[in-house]
């Protein structure tokens, strides 16, 4: 049996000696594991039998094939690996042409990928896009590829629009990316949050993390029609985007809710909030991230299957509502990740790494809270993993719609800072009891305060 080890005798005994190895062509485990293994080339490769192997018919050795000759880099096989990426009849050995004509990083390769840049295949188009980059400033190149703005895949309009035509984004942001402002640290202020963030310097926040009111579903959440309902919503996000820091969070929890009918003659309704928010948030320039689905006990909520379980008939089968979603938005840049990142010193990033024992899938089991005063609070572990994920230490976490202000709780006890808007003065008051306790102290840099929007507006400097 053909080893790695032996292979690489093989390959140090030369050509001849590799070719014999592969001439049986009806043995193609070997030819595979050959190609497969076959790692560093010598300068002397003679590549002739590679270029056979482009026709057969065993895919994962045309794929092979194709990737090795990217390697080899001989202009001489651009026509053939050009006739590979417009015709082979699986995708991925296309794209795998494209790819090992870019590699080559040839001038001889610039009309075959000019020539690619109208494959029906997004990703074809993307790695010939990809390759042509390495002559960025080629006149022909660039007028090519600036063509491609009006293409109709988005991926490929945005590397364009990066490339080209992205305007640079100016940061309003006065402070370094892990400061923020003092006077807006651990306060909870009494009022809309429309009022209030209009107050506020764009790019103060660092994470978001809120659960909006659910529509019409609780006594402190009336509003004229579903649709003034989703009007208000994208207003406060809209004012949340421009108050968060460049590239950060917005953590939005919420699910469907029901109206109960009116009369037996009526059906209640069902609103897919999620649904109906995520299109204006994306628009706005929220990027989507990822959706996390906070799963509670079946017992722990409504029952909603009481008829079912009697009668059985199809159509008027009612689950029990065990999921809420937790959408994760990231606020659009062409900033990788990454460069968040190293806006911390060391200290911070190290002091901030999340423990063992994370939750490592977007399935999170945790017990909902229940609570005298308000009756949709978040249980602190929800907000302790959301905290831990998307901040850094000393990070100024916001809660637009704060209710009893766990988050605000959570913040303190893991070393951030928090800020806390409220319209109801019965919650308001009610999160002085929660805010003031001790335990939290041993990470008060600064005491909480509790004001109204008219002492807020006399803070602001
Ligand atoms: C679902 S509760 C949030 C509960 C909170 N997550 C907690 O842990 O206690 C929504 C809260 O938003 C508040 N609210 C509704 N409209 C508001 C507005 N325009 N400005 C500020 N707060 C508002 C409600 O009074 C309610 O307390």
């Amino acid at each position: 049996m053909l080893t790695k080890n032996h292979l690489i005798k093989i390959k140090k005994e030369g050509n001849e000696a590799l070719k014999k190895i592969v001439s049986n062509k009806n043995d193609e485990k070997i030819i595979l594991f050959v190609l497969e293994n076959l790692g560093y080339l010598p300068k002397d490769f003679d590549d002739s039998w590679v270029v056979d192997l482009l026709k057969s018919n065993h895919k994962k050795i045309r794929l092979n094939a194709v990737k090795t000759l990217g390697k080899v880099k001989n202009e001489q096989h651009i026509s053939k690996l050009l006739d590979i990426a417009k015709n082979d009849e699986v995708t991925e050995i296309r794209r795998e042409a494209v790819s090992s004509i870019g590699r080559m990083r040839s001038k001889k390769a610039i009309p075959a990928l000019i020539e690619l840049l109208n494959d029906y295949d997004p990703k074809v188009v993307t790695q010939a896009i990809r390759a042509l980059l390495v002559f960025k400033g080629n006149e022909e190149i660039d007028n090519a590829l600036k063509k491609l703005i009006d293409h109709e895949n988005e991926m490929i309009q945005m590397v364009i629009n990066k490339e080209y035509f992205a305007k640079k984004y100016i940061s309003k942001d006065k402070l370094k990316h892990p400061q923020s402002y003092d006077y807006l640290k651990n306060k909870v202020v009494l009022g809309d949050v429309r009022d209030i963030l209009k107050l506020i310097p764009d790019e103060s926040f660092h994470l978001t993390f809120t659960s909006p009111p659910y529509y019409n579903a609780r006594d402190y959440s009336i509003y004229p029609s579903y649709k003034a309902y989703l009007k208000f919503l994208e207003e406060v996000f809209r004012l949340v985007f421009d108050k968060t820091k460049e590239g950060r969070f917005l953590i939005v929890n919420t699910s469907p809710v029901i109206v109960p009918r009116i009369s037996r003659q009526y059906a209640s309704k069902r609103y897919p909030i999620p649904f109906d928010i995520h299109h204006f948030l994306v628009e706005m320039g929220w990027e989507f991230i990822d959706d996390i689905i906070w799963v509670k006990p079946e017992a722990s909520v409504k029952n909603r299957n009481a008829g079912f379980l009697q009668h059985r008939k199809p159509l008027a089968y009612k689950p029990n509502a065990r999921t809420e979603y937790l959408m994760v938005y990231r606020k659009q840049t062409d900033k990788l990740i990454d460069w968040n990142i190293r806006q911390y010193d060391w200290k911070t990033v190290k002091e901030s790494k999340v423990k063992d024992g994370y939750e490592t899938s977007n399935v999170w089991n945790i017990d909902p809270k229940y609570d005298k005063v308000h009756s949709a609070v978040f249980p602190v572990e929800l907000c302790k993993r959301v905290i831990e994920y998307y901040s850094f230490k000393n990070d100024l976490v916001f809660d637009p719609f704060a209710g009893s202000g766990t988050l605000g709780r959570t913040a303190l006890m893991l070393g951030r800072h928090f800020f806390l808007t409220e319209k109801e003065p019965k919650y308001f008051e009610y999160m002085k009891s929660f805010l003031k306790q001790k335990p939290d102290e041993i990470f008060h840099t600064k005491p909480t305060e509790f004001l109204t929007l008219d002492e807020f507006k006399k803070t602001i400097q």
